[in-house]
């Protein structure tokens, strides 16, 4: 029995694994809310807006994201479709992955499950991560993503952060300072975290937190569009359990009742 524990455990590991994505920088902590449908509609408009320019999101149809946000045809077909499309298109692009390669050095991933991939942590704390870095080819890093191959297209929005890095007494995994085996001397690493707002962007940094709150929602939300449906199919379905589980027990009382007595 406890090696089939054991084994369930392990089972679970790579996920936890996987969501982390493998990088030492400390997440900031993001709890998507899909039933906030302001925030995902919001989400969607930025999106549309400042993302699919680049990314794909080809497993998702506008019609469908649109149907489940609660926002009309109408009024996403003037204001939200991007130029081109049809409202039951895929949401995807029409640029040529030698072209993305050319000009970004990656091409832009397929963000349909990116959150379901990297978590939504990672993903809330990527969007907001860019700072100014002069020898980066598009002028920025990204602490969550270092030598990132996209532009910071926030940045109107949240401005140029610089973070200054600096040499740091460095630290083995139990807080010890670490030193040199030959030599004796301390060691030191560069660390890149004390962040200055270097110019101002059309948001404060609540309102700027906002956006990448809504966007990372919205991408929850298109990793698993039928997680809305399920939780709310699935409390009548508890609801039926309870209420034939009544009458099951009434009518087997009422078989009983002559045989008891
Ligand atoms: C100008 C083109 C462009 C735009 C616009 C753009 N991106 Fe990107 N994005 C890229 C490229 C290129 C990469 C791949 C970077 C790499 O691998 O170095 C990327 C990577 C990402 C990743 C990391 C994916 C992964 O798992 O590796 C996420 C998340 C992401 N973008 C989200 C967004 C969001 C959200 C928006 C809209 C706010 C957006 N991007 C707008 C070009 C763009």
């Amino acid at each position: 029995m406890k090696n089939f524990f054991a084994f369930f455990i392990l089972l679970l590991l790579p996920i936890s694994g996987f969501s982390a994505g493998g990088s030492s920088v400390e997440l900031q902590d993001m709890k998507p809310d899909l039933h906030d449908k302001a925030s995902l509609q919001r989400g969607l408009s930025l999106f549309s807006n400042y993302c699919l320019g680049c990314h794909d999101a080809g497993y998702a149809r506008f019609e469908r994201a649109a149907n489940d946000l609660g926002i009309p045809a109408d009024l996403f077909t003037e204001n939200l479709l991007p130029a081109g499309n049809k409202i039951g298109d895929l949401m995807s692009n029409a640029m040529s992955s030698a072209d993305a390669k050319a000009w970004f050095g990656a091409e832009p991933p397929d963000l349909t499950l990116v959150a379901r991939v990297r978590g939504s942590d990672w993903v809330y704390s990527y969007l907001q991560a860019f700072y100014e870095d002069k020898s980066r080819p598009w002028g920025v890093n990204n602490t969550v993503f270092p030598n990132v191959g996209m532009p910071n297209v926030l940045e109107g929005l949240q401005g140029v952060r610089h973070v200054t890095c600096a040499q740091a007494p460095a630290y083995d995994k139990d807080h010890k300072p670490l030193f040199d085996t030959l030599t004796g001397d301390a060691l030191t690493e560069e660390r890149c975290n004390v962040v200055v707002q270097k110019t101002e962007g059309q948001l404060t940094e609540a309102q700027f937190e906002r956006v990448a709150y809504d966007l990372t929602n919205f991408l929850v939300y298109m990793g698993e569009p039928s997680r809305l449906k399920s939780e709310a199919l699935g409390l009548k379905v508890l609801l039926f359990i309870v209420l034939f589980g009544v009458f099951a027990y009434l009518l087997n009382k009422e078989y009983w009742r002559e045989i008891d007595h």
